[in-house]
This record gives structure tokens, C-alpha cells and sequence, in this order.
């Protein structure tokens, strides 16, 4: 099982949310990120998602997204191979890998904000930075397919990740900060699970983390191919 955030896709140009030059330091997360400005200002939220969206488009995937790939690829039919990303820039599925449970949502899809609204969400790669589009069936205002700040992690995905992470045996995280819930205390169950435990980050934990065993410091994109001996 393989956990990543937003620093596996720094190679691909995109920015991660902490840290120098980070999202977060450029945008308050409780003016643009909450899931309350749904209701007073959506404007807000797209005026942060809609350029991720448009950005995310335009990257490509990495080495680092191109090796567990590849990894996935290679596994015996015996073997479980899931991929549990905080990203919602889809450059996994872009490099091939194809199970993954996207913790966070997607970018790339549109939905209604009023939740008793019929609308299926949809593809979308307008960034809608000029007006907030609005539902043709209901009339709100229409929402990236992100998870925000203050929202739950929708519940198909949140079972998929405690179903993988009961039967985890081996369980790596990469590029993640580890300071968002729930993602943040998969470590602890997968170690519960008796998984090996793995970290790889360009830098080392914050504060340490006793569930993970093993730390890789390094660029992501540099680790993997050493850590799995994969050549892309
Ligand atoms: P963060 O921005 O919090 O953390 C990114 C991590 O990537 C940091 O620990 C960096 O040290 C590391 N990093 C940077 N470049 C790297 C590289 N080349 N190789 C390896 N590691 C590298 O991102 P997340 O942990 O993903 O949610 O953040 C979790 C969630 O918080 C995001 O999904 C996002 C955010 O708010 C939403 O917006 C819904």
C-alpha cells in the first residue's frame, strides 16, 4: 500500500502545500480552502482550485509517478497493489497506475454544491476563474470535486482505505507532510496490521512518527527508483 501527497508531484512542477512557497503560505486556508465559503463566497474556492486545475493539467507525471506504476505492473496475480493519494491532480492514473483511491477527490471534475442536487458530477477543465458556474438543474453555485477543508472524506473511499489497510503487509508513504487527518494516521494502522512501514520525504519528520521503521530522505522521483530497482 502506497500513500502519497503533493511533494511526489513537485517533479511534475506542481507546488506542495506547506513549506516554502507552498499553497498555504500564499493562500489562507480558511478564506479559500473552507468548505463554508461554498455558501458566502464559492468565488473564493475557485479562485484557488480553478488555476490548480488548470496547472495540474498541463504538468506530466513524473519518474517518481512512472515507477509505482511500473511496480504495480509487475506484481503477481496473488498481489494487492493499492495506491491512496491526497493529490486530486490525477497524474497517477495519467503515468498508469490504475488502483488508486483518491483520498481528496479530483481536480478535473465538476459537481453541484447543494448535496440534494441531482447533477452528476462531470469533467471539467474550465477553471471558471472569471464567474462561479452555476448548476443548471438547481441553480447553486457549482463546486471543483475536491475534498475542502472541514468536509469528510467521502465514504466509498474512506472504506476502500481501511479495507487495504487491514491487509496491508508492506505500506510507504511518499512526499506527504503527514499533518493532514485521516491520511496522516494510516501509518498507524498499517503498522497495527503488522505491515512494514516505510517514509520517503525530501526531508526528515517534523516530529517523528514511532509507527514508521524505515525513513528514505531524498527526492521522491530519485528514492523510488532505488527503493523498487525499476529503470523508467
Ligand atoms: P504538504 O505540502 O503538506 O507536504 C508535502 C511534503 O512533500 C513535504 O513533507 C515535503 O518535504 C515533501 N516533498 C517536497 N518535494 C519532495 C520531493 N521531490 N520528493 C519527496 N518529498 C518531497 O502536502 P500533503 O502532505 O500532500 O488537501 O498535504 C495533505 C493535504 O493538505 C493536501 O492533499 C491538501 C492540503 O491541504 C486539500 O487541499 C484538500
Amino acid at each position: 500500500m502506497i500513500l502519497t501527497g503533493a511533494g511526489i508531484s513537485a517533479a511534475s512542477g506542481l507546488r506542495t502545500f506547506r513549506g516554502k512557497d507552498g499553497v498555504w503560505e500564499e493562500y489562507d486556508v480558511e478564506e479559500f480552502g473552507h468548505v463554508n465559503r461554498l455558501q458566502d463566497n464559492p468565488g473564493r474556492v475557485w479562485e484557488l482550485f480553478g488555476p490548480l486545475r488548470a496547472e495540474s493539467k498541463a504538468a506530466a507525471p513524473n519518474t517518481a509517478h512512472a515507477v509505482l506504476a511500473e511496480v504495480e505492473r509487475r506484481l503477481h496475480a496473488t498481489q494487492l497493489f493499492v495506491l491512496i493519494t491526497q493529490n486530486f491532480d490525477g497524474l497517477h492514473q495519467r503515468a498508469g497506475s490504475k488502483n488508486v483511491i483518491e483520498l481528496h477527490g479530483t481536480s478535473h471534475r465538476t459537481r453541484c454544491s447543494n448535496p440534494d442536487c441531482d447533477l452528476e458530477p462531470f469533467i471539467d477543465e474550465n477553471p471558471h476563474t472569471d464567474a462561479v458556474p452555476l448548476c443548471p438543474m438547481c441553480d447553486h453555485a457549482l463546486r471543483p470535486d475536491i475534498v475542502l477543508f472541514g468536509e469528510r472524506i467521502p465514504a466509498l473511499q474512506s472504506w476502500e482505505s481501511k479495507r487495504a489497510l487491514r491487509d496491508c503487509d508492506l505500506f510507504i508513504s511518499i512526499g506527504t507532510s503527514g499533518t493532514v487527518a485521516p491520511a496522516s494516521n494510516f501509518v498507524r494502522s498499517a503498522e497495527y496490521a503488522g505491515a512494514r512501514t516505510i517514509y520517503v520525504n525530501l526531508d526528515p519528520m517534523e516530529s517523528r512518527n514511532p509507527a514508521y521503521k524505515e525513513e528514505y530522505l531524498g527526492k521522491a522521483e530519485e528514492v523510488l527508483c532505488k527503493l523498487f530497482g525499476v529503470e523508467t
